[in-house]
């Protein structure tokens, strides 16, 4: 199977975790791209009242099939949320960002009581950091905050030509060999002008789903 083939499945996997929950959570990636895809077409898609939505992307992809986008401040804590990661660990530890929709994600994260991780094997590591940690920060910090993750012995490269949907920047981070997330995540926050990182460490996911070809494997 190829990469995108492993997302659908692992996508497909997802929709259980979907069904009679009235007010679902969504991430944004080209893996929940495949389960919004999926939603469409299932037996209990109207049963779903509205979604909360981590980004522009994913908001208008929910309305083009039917379905309602909520705000969380009208929705309250909600009982799922389904999203993709670049790099997942044993621990359930991930490493997101890739698509630009970190802080969104993680706030409905946050507000979810599960968080239901969905990725093709490749995404699997034992410590992460291979991937560029995504940094969102306010754009008159930006060369401040490179050089106090400089410090922290990362590389950070501003994403070229982009702007998030909370009208930010973002400097990916290469070469940091992540051996203590929680703390990473927490050290990285506390920087002036960082809106959030791409560590989802202090809230990681509740379950992991793995497209693997053969199978799709649960932990
Ligand atoms: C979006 O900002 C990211 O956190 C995605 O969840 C992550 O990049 C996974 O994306 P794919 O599903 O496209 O691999």
């Amino acid at each position: 199977m190829t990469q995108d083939e492993l997302k659908r499945q692992v996508a497909q996997a997802a929709l259980p975790y979907l069904k009679n929950t009235p007010i679902i959570g969504m991430g944004t990636g080209s893996t929940v791209t495949h389960l919004i895809d999926l939603l469409a077409d299932c037996d209990f898609k109207h049963d779903i009242e509205g979604a909360v939505s981590s980004s522009i992307k994913t908001t208008e992809h929910l309305q083009r099939i039917g379905i309602p986008v909520l705000e969380l401040n009208q929705t309250g804590d909600l009982e799922i949320y389904v999203d993709g990661a670049d790099e997942v660990t044993p621990h359930k530890k991930m490493l997101k960002g890739g698509g630009g929709a970190l802080t969104r994600e993680k706030i409905i994260a946050g507000a979810s009581k599960k968080f239901v991780c969905i990725v093709d094997s490749s995404k699997c590591v034992d410590v992460m950091g291979k991937f560029p940690l995504p940094v969102e920060v306010l754009p008159l910090a930006r060369s401040f905050v490179a050089r106090e993750l400089v410090k922290l012995g990362g590389q950070p490269e501003l994403r070229q030509n982009y702007i998030t949907d909370n009208h930010c920047e973002i400097l990916d981070v290469h070469n940091l060999s992540i051996l203590d997330p929680v703390e990473l995540e927490r050290i990285i926050n506390n920087i002036p002008g960082v809106v959030t990182n791409g560590l989802f460490a202090l809230r990681g996911a509740d379950v992991v789903l793995v497209g693997k070809g053969s199978e799709v494997i649960s932990y």
